[in-house]
């Protein structure tokens, strides 16, 4: 099984690291995983053209292309963003936005997600709550099989890494992404 991580955090802080534990989790059980980080790569603004809902295809030549391909090829797509304003990032928001030449022909892909932010509290009313629940909505929309989510609650660079069963709730994940038990 392919597994394909997108890490859409403008530094190297929690959500990465959460994603390469998550990848290396998911390695362990068997997956064959890839880790693409948003900041790293040249993948232009959607520029709004809609030309995709006519063609499927997307006129911007930059790095999307290859990752549309990486899409493509993959059984299961993780999505993580830090929480900035309530929202995704935009380097989140921007990769979700690039994806619409895939509406229609990534159904049923397994998808899960991976939101951090610095607020505490209850699931569902905390902002990370609301990323979390948009990402489930993003995942409706584009039909795909939604497995899971990891919401964290962390502020500062290795704050992720101190929680105490951080490691297991990634394994959890895993087994998810994977469909095992
Ligand atoms: C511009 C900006 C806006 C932020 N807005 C929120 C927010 O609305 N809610 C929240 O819980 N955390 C917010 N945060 C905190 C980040 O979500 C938090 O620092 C997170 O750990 C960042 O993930 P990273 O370590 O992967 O970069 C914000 C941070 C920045 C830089």
């Amino acid at each position: 099984m392919k597994i394909l991580g997108i890490c859409g955090s403008p530094r190297k802080g929690n959500t990465e690291w959460l994603m390469r534990e998550l990848m290396r989790a998911t390695e362990k059980r068997g997956g064959k995983t890839e880790l693409i980080t948003l900041k790293d790569k040249n993948i232009k603004i959607c520029d709004g053209c809609l030309s995709c809902e006519k063609t499927s295809a997307c006129h911007i030549k930059d790095e999307m292309q290859e990752t549309y391909n990486k899409i493509l090829s993959a059984d299961a797509v993780v999505l993580g963003s830090p929480t900035y304003m309530d929202a995704p990032t935009s380097l989140a928001m921007n990769f979700i936005h690039r994806m619409y030449p895939l509406y229609g022909k990534i159904k049923g892909k397994r998808f899960a997600s991976v939101v951090v932010g610095q607020v505490g509290g209850q699931e569902g009313i905390t902002s990370r709550g609301k990323v979390e629940d948009y990402f489930k909505a993003i995942a409706g929309l584009f039909e795909l099989d939604h497995v899971g989510s990891l919401s964290v609650a962390a502020r500062d660079p290795n704050d992720a890494s101190k929680i105490t069963d951080i490691e297991e709730q990634c394994e959890n994940l895993a087994t998810k992404i994977l469909n095992q038990s």
